[in-house]
């Protein structure tokens, strides 16, 4: 089959790459000729690393290579059965695009966006036929990331998301199925890793410092919040916190954090500017944390009470199942455990006690238990037996 990419950027070279390995035919269109010379170059030094790292050999490098056709024409996705759309994430643009790729494919071919934030049903409404439109969601940088959301809108037919699954789990992606709900699986239910994280700070209960150890060292997360948001990006992070706030009514659980949003103003992004939470400049000793094992645990038990009570309430929602909801936060954010089992661990009746102390403390919505919770405490029931 042949596949589509249309945006040359980071995600779409990534799964124009991974499609190619997988022994397609690739064309990888971006309207800037600029942007598509430069995917083109990076490809060639993606391919030559891994060759030197003997990851593959040179005939499959050249193969991959030889499978992606680098265009600025959208006419050449004619016969594809597949585009994926990866441009820049702005609604007005992304429809007046998936309109204009109706009429160049074929009524068999599949038409996905790789949106982050924006509905897959709006961008759907662009098209005549908008049943064979869905939201393919790779994480970056697509070819390392395993996770796939795969989410189909409210006008995808059944044949649509079937055929799109089994393409993408195809090609050794774990894929997860997913209503099409501001954030997906992903970045709804990650929301507390760097909002409460931030509330913690902004308290004075600890620095940055201190909360990335304890989340890292005794939660056993791989990196922690303040780390993972200077790699991520504050610009980034900031506004994926302000979209998903806005797309649900401004529920005070997605709050975003004023000191994310000073620092983002600051140009304080994170590794990419040389300054975010800490400073990447050569010769900075990096903060040391306090390493005081009652304040450390109290700071995960709050984090990650608020974490699971996300992944509980998204499956009360049936946003997604829960050996969904688990492997979406294992493999596309590296959480050491899925947090459905993790609550099961700890005990849901020990995790409702820590939400409503803390929402009797601050009086504040943010904190209010989901349902599922107080459902699953009464009847003793598991998520998993
Ligand atoms: P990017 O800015 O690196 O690349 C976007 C590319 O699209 C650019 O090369 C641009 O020239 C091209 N483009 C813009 N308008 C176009 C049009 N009308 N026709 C053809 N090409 C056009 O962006 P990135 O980071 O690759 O993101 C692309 C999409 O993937 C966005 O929807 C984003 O939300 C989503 N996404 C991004 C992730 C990330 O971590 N960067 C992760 C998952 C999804």
């Amino acid at each position: 089959m042949k596949i589509g990419v249309l945006g040359s950027g980071a995600m779409g070279s990534g799964i124009a790459q991974v499609a190619a390995t997988n022994g397609h035919d690739v064309v990888l269109v971006d309207n800037n000729e600029e942007a598509i010379g430069k995917a083109s170059g990076k490809l060639q030094k993606i391919l030559a690393r891994l060759v030197e790292k003997g990851k593959i050999d040179e005939t499959t490098s050249q193969t991959i290579f030889s499978k992606i056709e680098f265009t600025t024409d959208n006419q050449q996705f004619e016969g594809c059965g597949l585009v994926i759309e990866a441009i820049v994430e702005r609604l007005d643009i992304k429809k007046v695009v998936f309109s204009e790729l109706e009429k160049i494919v074929g009524d068999d071919c599949i038409l996905a966006t790789n949106t982050s934030s924006l509905s897959v049903a709006s961008i759907a409404a662009a098209c005549e036929n908008s049943e064979r439109v869905i939201g393919i969601h790779f994480f970056n940088p697509a070819p390392l990331m395993p996770l796939v959301e795969i989410i189909p809108a409210v006008q995808t037919v059944d044949e649509t998301t079937k055929s799109a699954r089994k393409l993408i789990d195809s090609w050794g992606k774990v894929t997860v199925l997913t209503k099409d709900t501001p954030g997906f699986i992903v970045n709804r239910v990650a929301r507390p890793f760097y909002g409460e994280a931030l509330k913690i700070y902004e308290e004075g209960v600890a620095d940055f410092a201190t909360i990335d150890w304890a989340m890292s060292e005794l939660g056993g997360f791989r990196m922690g919040p303040f780390t993972l948001m200077d790699f991520i990006g504050n610009d980034i992070n900031y506004s994926v916190t302000e979209s998903v706030f806005a797309a649900f009514y401004y529920d005070p659980r997605y709050r975003p954090s004023l000191t994310q949003k000073r620092h983002s103003e600051a140009g304080w992004f994170g590794r990419k500017s040389g300054r975010g939470y800490y400073s990447y400049s050569e010769n900075t000793i990096k903060p040391e944390p306090n390493k005081d094992e009652t304040v450390g645990q109290e700071i995960v038990d709050r984090i990650l009470a608020m974490l699971i009570n996300e992944a509980v309430d998204a499956l009360f929602l049936n946003i997604a199942t829960a050996e969904d909801l688990d492997l979406a936060m294992t493999k596309g954010v590296n959480y050491p455990k899925g947090l459905l089992k993790w609550a099961d661990e700890i005990g849901l009746d020990v995790v409702l006690k820590r939400l409503e102390n803390l929402q009797n403390l601050y009086g504040d919505d943010r904190y209010r238990p989901s349902s599922l919770i107080k459902k699953m405490v009464k009847s003793g029931k598991k998520f998993y037996n």
